[in-house]
């Protein structure tokens, strides 16, 4: 279709105003061009639709909870978290406001679909108690580093409206004996107090299994008191523990938290949204976005935003205009400083050694990246890219579209 990425960033900044008519119009575009057969461009709308809106709907506006939810006292700036008795060190730290200093976090459709069904159960609790039930009060989350587990706690916590109480490992974890076991039942006894979210960051420091040879009496009581208190707390504020080790937990553990959510790497969609989103003030098309999502390979939110960020700075020292031309050998120049490059021989080692092969592999990976903007950004002509793919295909006939998009 003509002009399609010219609709296609119009449809862009109408969504983000959050304008619910304007959504509908681009709901009944994409279902037009689905019927159509245009299934390319009906995905591609579908996936500006997914992805806006998990921006929207995630910043966190804060939802109504009745104030029968979580009762205690109210934490003000005048409350001392606890501290160990030996070392002074706090147990915990409190926020009062968790959202401030945070960035909206972007998910995929599932995870989005998971955690607002979480905060409904509290938005809507009247219903829940007409069949007899209470908003879900636990939640673990577990998935690899820098995939925004923290970042998800305390945006929950905010969207509840409820200060965090995050508990210290360093503070809690004693070389006394006896002394861990008793910290954790303070921390407990404190969040249970107050009106919070207790968030047990990096958990598997306290609940690893029991029967680890490696550790004796000690590791048991500390997880035999830490199991007593999540049962103590099962009726009280909203415990998140977080572990990117969940396969150390005790089995015991997973039982006392009553929702699971895995926080996997980004899919496709979702990274190109968190590129985007990371890279602004910067306005690449989404072309563009696109090859450098695919350079990059599937990646943490965390990773993205090192990559983003490292990107603007190069642009923003090189002194010239911001072309395609400029981001590609800014992202030449920093891919090896960024470690991309060197773990597998992926796209991001075939965009730095072999242009023809990266040319192939990324057209042949079906993204919908037009010819001439690859031209652009690899500062040749569009003939020669064409060149390239039909020399790559023709070596690479039965080549699977396998890549780093899925
Ligand atoms: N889904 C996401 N949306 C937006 N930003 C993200 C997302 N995931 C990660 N980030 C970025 O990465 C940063 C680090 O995320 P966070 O600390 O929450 O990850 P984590 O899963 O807790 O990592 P770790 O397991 O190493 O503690 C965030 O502050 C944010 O800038
Ligand atoms: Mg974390």
């Amino acid at each position: 279709m003509e002009h399609f990425s010219a609709v296609q960033s119009l449809c862009r900044v109408g969504l983000e105003t959050g304008d619910a008519r304007f959504r509908k119009q681009v709901e009944r575009l994409r279902d037009r061009l689905a019927k159509a057969g245009e299934t390319r461009y009906a995905a591609t709308l579908d996936g500006l639709l997914t992805s806006v809106s998990s921006e929207v709907s995630l910043a966190p506006s804060i939802v109504e909870v009745s104030r029968s939810l979580v009762i205690g006292d109210e934490l003000t700036g005048n409350v001392h978290p606890p501290v160990d008795r030996e070392t002074s060190v706090p147990l915990c730290e409190i926020q009062l406001s968790p959202a401030r200093g945070q960035p909206s976090p972007i998910y995929d459709e599932t995870l989005q679909l998971a955690l607002e069904a979480l905060v409904n159960e509290w938005q809507r609790s009247d219903a829940l108690r007409e069949l007899g039930v209470e908003p879900s009060r636990s939640c673990l989350l577990y998935g690899p580093p820098g995939t925004g587990k923290t970042l998800t706690a305390m945006t929950l916590a905010a969207k509840l409206g409820l200060p965090t109480v995050n508990a210290r490992i360093d503070g809690l974890v004693s070389s006394f004996l006896g002394t861990t076991a008793r910290n954790i039942a303070n921390l407990f006894e404190f969040a249970n107090r107050y009106r919070c979210v207790l968030i047990l960051d990096e958990f598997d420091a306290l609940a690893k299994m029991r029967d680890d040879p490696h550790e004796l009496g000690e590791l048991k009581r500390v997880v035999n008191t830490l199991l007593q208190n999540l049962d103590a707390r099962a009726d009280k504020g909203l415990t998140i523990a977080i572990t990117n080790h969940e396969g150390l937990l005790d089995p015991a553990v997973w039982r006392r938290f009553q929702n699971h959510v895995h926080i996997g790497l980004p899919d496709w969609p979702t990274r190109i949204e968190m590129m985007r989103h990371f890279l602004r003030p910067l306005s690449l098309g989404d072309d563009f976005i696109k090859i450098m999502c695919y350079v990059a390979g599937p990646r943490s939110g965390a990773d993205l935003k090192t990559y983003s960020d490292a990107l603007r700075r190069s642009l923003a020292l090189s002194g010239s205009a911001v072309t395609p031309h400029a981001v590609c050998l800014a992202t030449r120049a920093l891919l090896p400083r960024l470690g991309i490059e060197g773990r597998q021989m992926g796209p991001a080692r075939e965009f730095l050694e072999d242009e023809p092969r990266f040319v192939g592999t990324i057209l042949h990976a079906d993204l919908g990246i037009r010819q001439d903007s690859l031209a652009q950004m690899l500062n040749c002509s569009q003939s020669k890219i064409s060149r390239w793919f039909n020399e790559w295909a023709s070596t690479n006939t039965s080549a699977e579209k396998v890549t780093n998009a899925q």
